[in-house]
């Protein structure tokens, strides 16, 4: 009978000398190949006597699955020991919480005016623009605006040291003048964009928005202005019925000139627009004033119209729930984080103010 024993011990032997895959891969071999010392034992069984080959055969069966397991552990050992080293070289921890990125908000401002911008499109209206530092004439003179208007006020209008006329445009106004003056009627424009007065506090600040908007045509009335103006207010504040005053009022630049006000209510400390008995007031409008025709070289004989402004930042506020202005121009990160908008994100909902 074989020494068990002796066998193995040179095998435990070795697979003790084994120092890589390689030479793992030929121990094996020579344990469980073709002519491996384990294979031959095997093939001794068959010309044993009857009382010997049980016990060989077990003998044989126990050093067999010893050897497997002690060569499965060290296989584990190795591929371990590849990992290990594969992490270490290539410097990649994968249980690392993955990198943040930061990405931007889209201010509620700039919401605002892409809102607006794409309902009026949808009724005919193309964007002018117009420069942010104007001449008097085109912020007021031009308008119907005397000399010896309130507006004009340097309290007011920021003034530029280097020239007397030259101004910051204290509203979008003068953008009707510059798209009459370029082109020929009709007329079907809105202009948003930034402007300024010399005021500041919790509900103005010396920059902020507004949109202007003029429709001039041949027949063109105060119906007309009353059934944009309606469509707006529905579309931009996503209700189905909104009750609307025109309340008689000045500007030099129309006549008749009117405020509108929208009704609006408190609900669970929130203001609700469309309905309600209280009032909120949100544009001025007007029929655009024959002087102010005549100063863009447009016939008031022929042709009339309709002008509106309104102020972007209150807008906004109504819309999305925001009490403070100044905090729109304070760029506080963290402000941004939760008013601002994803730049893929079209709001469908109302988020009224809270109070
Ligand atoms: N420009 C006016 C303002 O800043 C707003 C305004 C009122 C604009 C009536 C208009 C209008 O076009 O017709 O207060």
């Amino acid at each position: 009978m074989e020494n068990f024993n002796q066998i193995e011990k040179d095998i435990l032997d070795k697979i003790k000398s084994i120092k890589n895959r390689n030479s793992y891969d030929s121990v094996k071999t020579e344990i469980f190949g073709k002519k491996g010392i384990l294979t031959e034992l095997f093939k001794k069984i068959g010309s044993l006597d009857q009382d010997q080959r049980k016990e060989f055969a077990s003998r044989l069966n126990s050093l067999k699955t010893k050897v497997t397991e002690i060569l499965e552990k060290k296989l584990n050992d190795f591929n371990q020991l590849e990992i290990d080293k594969k992490l270490k070289n290539e410097n990649l921890d994968v249980t690392l919480p993955g990198r943040t990125y930061f990405s931007g908000k889209i201010h509620p401002v700039s919401q605002v005016i892409d809102e607006v911008t794409s309902i009026f499109s949808e009724i005919g209206f193309s964007v002018e623009e117009g420069p942010d530092v104007e001449n008097e004439y085109y912020n007021f003179s031009a308008l119907n605006t005397p000399e010896n208007h309130p507006a004009r006020d340097m309290h007011d209008t920021f003034y530029l040291e280097q020239s007397k006329d030259l101004l910051l445009r204290t509203h979008t106004s003068p953008v009707q003048i510059r798209t009459m003056l370029k082109g020929k009627p009709p007329f079907k424009i809105i202009a948003p964009g930034r402007t300024y007065r010399c005021d500041s506090d919790q509900t103005h600040s010396p920059m902020f928005h507004q949109l202007e908007g003029l429709h001039i045509g041949k027949n063109i009335n105060m119906g007309h202005l009353k059934g944009c103006l309606y469509y707006f207010v529905k579309k931009f504040f996503e209700v189905e019925k909104v009750k609307i005053r025109f309340r008689p009022s000045h500007f030099p630049f129309t006549e008749p000139s009117a405020e509108v006000d929208i009704g609006y209510k408190i609900e669970n400390g929130q203001i609700k627009v469309g309905d309600g008995d209280k009032w909120l007031e949100v544009l001025g409008c007007g029929m655009v004033h024959p002087n102010v025709l005549k100063n863009a070289k447009v016939n008031p004989k022929q042709y009339q119209g309709y002008a509106f402004g309104v102020g972007l930042d209150r807008l906004a506020m109504l819309k999305y729930g925001i009490n403070d202005l100044r905090a729109f121009f304070e760029s506080d990160i963290r402000w941004l984080e939760f008013y601002g908008f994803d730049p893929l994100d079209v709001p469908t909902n109302y988020r009224g103010l809270s109070r």
